[in-house]
């Protein structure tokens, strides 16, 4: 795995903007695996002033989300759908009919998540997969258990994760319990990974995943299996290496 420590999250936005970017200037129809949550704010904004400055283009990208929330409106401010639009999708010139999330309101979610996967391999599969990791070692919504879930699934989410969550709802009784998720098998067909992760609270994680026994305990330690890794970390995240 390729590690490399930062002093902080600005430079690390700079550093993962580029390595984003790069993917596409080398292949302008790349398919980017994206992720959620507050580790990818600082790259994202840094891929919109690549494209503002006209180093980049995303006309021809297509982008496949890792997750979204269940029984939760996409308008709602705290869907997936909703943080990737304000992000990232309205400020670059990707075609919406390139973007594509999972439906956590489908009717039947077992049959949305088979399309899915039949979508990503379809393309061609990703090119490069954005990641961050929970304190508790997920990635995406695979949540610690006794076995890794290899495709896309539905989830019940753990405690600890409605917990971390919860800072973006109103209260912890508003964050929905389930949520629709890539598994780690599709997670690990990405031809390239790119996992980021900042701040102490992950840095148990982190020297797991770096470390550790391989084990569906803490989902991201089976990235070790996989041949393109690169890890951008601050100092508090790597503080346990
Ligand atoms: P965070 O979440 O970026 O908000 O810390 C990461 C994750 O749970 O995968």
């Amino acid at each position: 795995m390729n590690v490399l420590v930062y002093d902080n999250e600005e430079q690390i936005g700079i550093a993962a903007g580029y390595y984003m970017c790069g993917q596409v200037l080398a292949k302008p129809d790349s398919i980017l695996g994206l992720a959620t949550g507050s580790t990818p704010l600082k790259p994202y904004r840094h891929m919109i002033q690549l494209y503002e400055n006209g180093s980049v283009d995303f006309s021809r990208v297509t982008t496949f989300n890792l997750d979204e929330y269940c029984h939760l409106d996409v308008n709602d401010e705290n869907s997936y759908h909703s943080f990737m639009y304000k992000n990232l999708f309205d400020h670059i010139n990707i075609p919406k009919e390139n973007i594509n999330f999972l439906n956590g309101n489908a009717d039947n979610l077992e049959e949305e998540c088979e399309q899915y996967e039949k979508k990503i391999r379809a393309m061609g599969g990703i090119d490069i997969q954005l990641l961050g990791i929970g304190s508790n070692g997920h990635i995406a919504f695979n949540e610690p258990s006794d076995s890794f879930q290899r495709w896309s699934h539905v989830v019940n989410l753990k405690e600890s994760t409605i917990k971390d969550n919860s800072r973006f709802f109103n209260s912890v009784e508003d964050v929905p319990t389930q949520a629709v998720t890539m598994g780690i098998g599709s997670i690990m067909q990405a031809k390239r990974i790119l996992i980021i992760a900042l701040g102490e609270n992950k840095a148990k994680a982190i020297r797991q995943l770096i470390d550790g026994n391989v084990t569906p305990q803490c989902p991201a330690s089976v990235l070790q299996f996989h041949t393109d890794v690169t890890l951008m970390l601050d100092r508090g995240a790597a503080s346990l290496l």
